[in-house]
């Protein structure tokens, strides 16, 4: 399957009662294979963890730390950014010129680098000094 219908499918397994916002996402590990996560809220913390979060701890749980692709989709008129700390989490386990294709319902996509998600991004190379 492509990494959009991968990502489409499992939205429809996204429980987010209090935002009534649900995302899939679908990330291509190094290997090829396809992981993906929906987001999970909750009562206490109703945002949650996001279905990039997901998808990236089903990857690390699978034994694989690299990723190469990442699609994200939800019901937005706009297609859906990454959050902060999701862009965060993805530039841990992907090079700056992986591309995340950001998408609604209708099909319209949005294709951005790491690089562009993250400009300035927090590194090891910043603690060379620790
Ligand atoms: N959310 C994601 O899962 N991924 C994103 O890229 C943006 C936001 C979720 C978190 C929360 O469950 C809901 O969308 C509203 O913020």
């Amino acid at each position: 399957m492509s990494l959009q219908k991968d990502a489409l499918a499992v939205r429809e397994n996204a429980y987010a009662p209090y935002s009534n916002f649900k995302v899939g996402a679908a990330i291509r590990a190094e290997s090829g294979e396809v992981f993906t996560g929906c987001n999970v809220e909750n009562v206490a913390y109703p945002e949650g963890t996001c279905a990039e979060a997901g998808a990236i701890a089903a990857m690390i749980a699978a034994g694989e730390t690299r990723l190469t692709e990442v699609y994200v989709v939800a019901d937005s008129s706009h297609p859906v950014t990454p959050c902060g700390g999701c862009r965060q989490k993805l530039s841990e386990f992907g090079t700056s010129d992986v591309v995340v294709t950001m998408a609604n319902l209708e099909g319209t996509e949005l294709k951005m680098t790491l690089a562009e998600l993250l400009p300035g991004a927090f590194t090891e190379a910043h603690m060379d000094k620790a």
